[in-house]
């Protein structure tokens, strides 16, 4: 299973969606109401209702508790555009999953499993993949067997069936296919302390050893659908999470509803 970049030619050793720390910044009242923890068991929500979360990588919903062991959520992979002042020889990419364990404040030295789907466009090509990665040991892997393409509806659970074990299913609901990973004695070991529905700006682990974030593409909106997360055994549904924006440099890149149990991520330019 070859990294993304390796794949499209470009010599950067891998590529990760990364765990991401976030600074949080209140929204104002009138988002409290989108922030209830009353359907979750065993919820901590650090920040306080009426709290949003903002990272420079991620956009999405994490939501926050104890005994987090699986997270599962449904997207249409996007149609990736270069970006407003972008060129035609860049790789501009994203990727949309859901993982748990992804907020590195919350979970600082242990692992975090997650997968999902990657977009990317250069020049007029665009480009698609479906992967898994226990970080920050594994680092994004590919399904070189299931292909995937704008439009697709993608069905993805992750399950951590102990700190150390776990599995994931992507599921193509318009074909019907699916694939699976079963991740056997990884480390380091989960804290089941977040699950996350994600927009990333994914990291580039350049071969000269430098790390940057990958020039990010337009990629419209994502919204994550029939969400649901195994907390203490039960599922709950999205309502407990907090919204994440994408947030460099003073400047809101991607935005994060979570409304009537989806989640909806759009790209601000
Ligand atoms: C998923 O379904 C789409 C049609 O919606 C198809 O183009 C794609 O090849 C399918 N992928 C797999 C792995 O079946
Ligand atoms: C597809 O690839 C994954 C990852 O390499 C592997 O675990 C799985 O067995 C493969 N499935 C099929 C049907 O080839
Ligand atoms: C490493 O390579 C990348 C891609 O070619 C380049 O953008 C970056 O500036 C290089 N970093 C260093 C420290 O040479
Ligand atoms: C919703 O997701 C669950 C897995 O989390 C799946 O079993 C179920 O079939 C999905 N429902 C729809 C309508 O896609």
């Amino acid at each position: 299973m070859p990294s993304i970049k390796e794949l499209i030619g470009i010599a950067v050793l891998a590529s990760t969606c990364f765990a991401s720390t976030f600074t949080r910044h209140s929204a104002g009242g009138s988002r409290g109401s989108h922030l209830s923890t009353s359907s979750l068991s065993g919820a901590v929500d650090v920040a306080g209702s009426g709290n949003i979360l903002s990272s420079s990588n991620w956009a999405g919903a994490v939501l926050q508790s104890t005994g987090v062991t699986g997270v599962a959520g449904t997207f249409t992979v996007p149609t990736p555009k270069i970006p407003s002042g972008g060129d035609s020889t860049t790789s501009y990419c994203g990727c949309a999953w859901v993982g748990v364990d992804g907020e590195l404040d919350v979970c600082p030295n242990g692992g975090l499993i997650q997968a999902g789907a990657t977009w990317c466009i250069r020049g007029g090509t665009p480009s698609f993949y479906a992967w898994f990665e226990w970080w920050p040991a594994q680092l994004m892997m590919i399904f070189d067997n299931f292909s995937v393409n704008a439009g697709d509806e993608i069905q993805v659970a992750v399950t951590a069936t102990s700190t150390t074990t776990g599995n994931t299913v992507l599921e193509n609901l318009t074909q019907g296919t699916s694939i699976s990973h079963t991740w056997n004695t990884e480390s380091p070991a989960l804290c089941k302390l977040t699950a996350e529905w994600i927009v990333e700006d994914f990291t580039d682990y350049y071969s000269n050893g430098s790390i940057s974030p990958a020039p990010f593409a337009n990629y419209g909106s994502v919204t994550f659908t029939n969400n649901s997360a195994t907390v203490n055994g039960a599922s709950v549904d999205v309502s407990g999470a907090q919204p994440a924006n994408m947030v460099v440099n003073g400047k809101t890149v991607s935005q994060s509803t979570i409304s009537n149990g989806k989640v909806t991520v759009t790209y601000q330019g």
